[in-house]
């Protein structure tokens, strides 16, 4: 046999060179290099056996038993999770599951197994870094221990496929966290990225060779990405986040890719006492505790995939002291921001060239449609004027670089849900061509964004 041999990986992006440096060309992250031993049979583990293939056997895309089953699915009883899922768990699926430390994902998921082992499902909760009592005693402060969950405390992954292979196949298998777990077939310690990444690989292998789902629980760390479960992502059927606001008792579950679903629908949930409670109308969340009296902030009608959401923008504009002004952006795209600015600029004769500009989405939700130019734009008009605006209306339009606002997707959905909230009025893009509208509810089209300008100054 070969002497192990030495690579150096970031711990970061999973790049490897063959000697250490200091900073990563691949990610371009600093002392992000460590020595990574890999036993010389590879990081890939053993080959798939040749008599196992079936080898160069072709498949009809239609009309063969077996094969033309529609994905099953298994819905796991928690809404907000199949929501994101796309409908429930995908046999033989492989989800890796990220968040902050402490921002709940365990709770989530220990939930979400006693639910699906209460439907008589199989369902194997293994806890790398909690031992059995702990994960027991979670349970019990959540009502769940009557529930028939497998539990074990594990870390060794061809332990687990052991385990996991007697009995009946699981329906759905958790592994929390990836960064405990480790193979025999590599040296390095667990939670680096060779570890992380092999013992992903074996456990993957189980789910697409047995047809149970398995779920990977990823630690982030402080600068947003899955460190470690990052060089996962593309070996993984779904990436989601579970992300939250300090402070904030909201939580959101939102997929980073699915290969079973769509990317766009998130997960609303609460943190209470007694674990995760579902949020089936999250704009009710996000509009609670509104400021109605302030300048400065306007209600965004948006869409999160399927499901309207309406949620307060806030934007605060000063005059500066710095030679730069500030712009400071949570939960919306910076380089929107400037757009907009300059669009005010140059078209409206809004100047805020000598301003800090503070914009805030409200609730912790982050917003990624054009269509919420309007509500931001309507927001800083109103923080710089002063002027309070009318706090039955909701905002919704995309704003071009030549002023105009721009129709978007979904108008009727975004005008109903401003209805059930009890919103009367909703400025909106030109609706003349054909847009539905809805009976109680006044929309008011902008065909430029200086006349919104006008208007609110008026
Ligand atoms: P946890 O699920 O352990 O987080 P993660 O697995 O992502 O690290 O959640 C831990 C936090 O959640 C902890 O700060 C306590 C809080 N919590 C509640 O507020 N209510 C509950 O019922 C539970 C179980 C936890
Ligand atoms: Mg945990």
């Amino acid at each position: 046999a070969r002497a192990a041999q030495s690579t150096f990986v970031c711990q970061s992006c999973g790049a490897t060179y063959g000697r250490w440096q200091g900073k990563c060309e691949s990610c371009g992250g600093w002392n992000t290099i460590a020595e990574e031993s890999v036993a010389a049979t590879g990081v890939g583990g053993a080959p798939v056996k040749s008599s196992s293939r079936s080898k160069g056997r072709t498949f009809a895309l239609a009309g063969l038993d077996g094969v033309n089953d529609q994905a099953p699915r298994t819905e796991t009883q928690v809404g907000e999770l199949d929501r994101v899922f796309g409908g429930g768990l995908v046999k033989g699926s492989v989800i890796l599951i990220g968040g902050d430390p402490g921002i709940g994902k365990s709770t989530l998921l220990i939930q979400a197994s006693a639910r699906l082992a209460r439907m008589g499902h199989r369902v194997v909760y293994i806890s790398g870094e909690e031992a059995v009592g702990q994960v027991r005693l979670r349970a019990d402060r959540l009502g769940l221990t009557a529930s028939p969950v497998e539990l074990a405390a594990e870390t060794n992954v061809e332990d687990i496929v052991a385990t996991l292979s007697e009995g009946p196949v699981p329906r759905l298998v958790v592994i929390d966290s990836i960064q405990t777990m480790w193979t025999d077939k590599v040296e390095s310690a667990p939670g680096t990225v060779s570890q992380v990444r092999s013992a992903a690989q074996v456990l993957i292998r189980f789910a697409k060779k047995s047809g149970a789902a398995v779920i990977l629980v990823g630690h982030v760390t402080k600068d947003g990405q899955i460190a470690g479960p990052r060089v996962v992502e593309h070996m993984v059927d779904a990436v989601m986040s579970f992300e939250g606001e300090g402070g904030h008792h909201f939580r959101i579950l939102r997929a980073v890719k699915n290969r079973f679903g769509p990317t766009d629908e998130i997960g609303v949930f609460e943190m209470t006492g007694k674990g995760l409670r579902e949020v089936p109308n999250p704009s009710e969340l996000f509009l609670a505790g509104r400021d109605l009296g302030a300048p400065g902030t306007a209600v965004f009608a948006g869409m999160e995939g399927t499901r309207p959401v309406l949620v307060e923008i806030q934007a605060l504009v000063a005059p500066s002291t710095l030679g730069t002004p500030r712009r400071a952006v949570v939960g919306w795209d910076p380089a929107r921001l400037s757009m907009v600015l300059a669009v005010l600029d140059a078209h409206c004769g809004v100047r805020l060239g000598s301003h800090d500009v503070y914009l805030n989405v409200a609730g912790g939700l982050r917003i990624a449609e054009p269509a919420a130019d309007l509500a931001v734009a309507a927001a800083l008009v109103s923080s710089l004027t002063g002027a309070v605006l009318p706090a039955d209306s909701v905002y919704f339009g995309e704003v071009s670089l030549s002023g105009a606002v721009r129709p978007v997707a979904q108008a009727a959905a975004r005008l109903k849900e401003a209805k059930k909230l009890g919103f009367t009025k909703a400025v909106v893009p030109d609706v003349a061509r054909g847009e539905p509208s809805e009976p109680g509810l006044a929309t008011q089209a902008v065909t430029g964004l200086s006349t919104l300008v006008a208007d609110i100054a008026a």
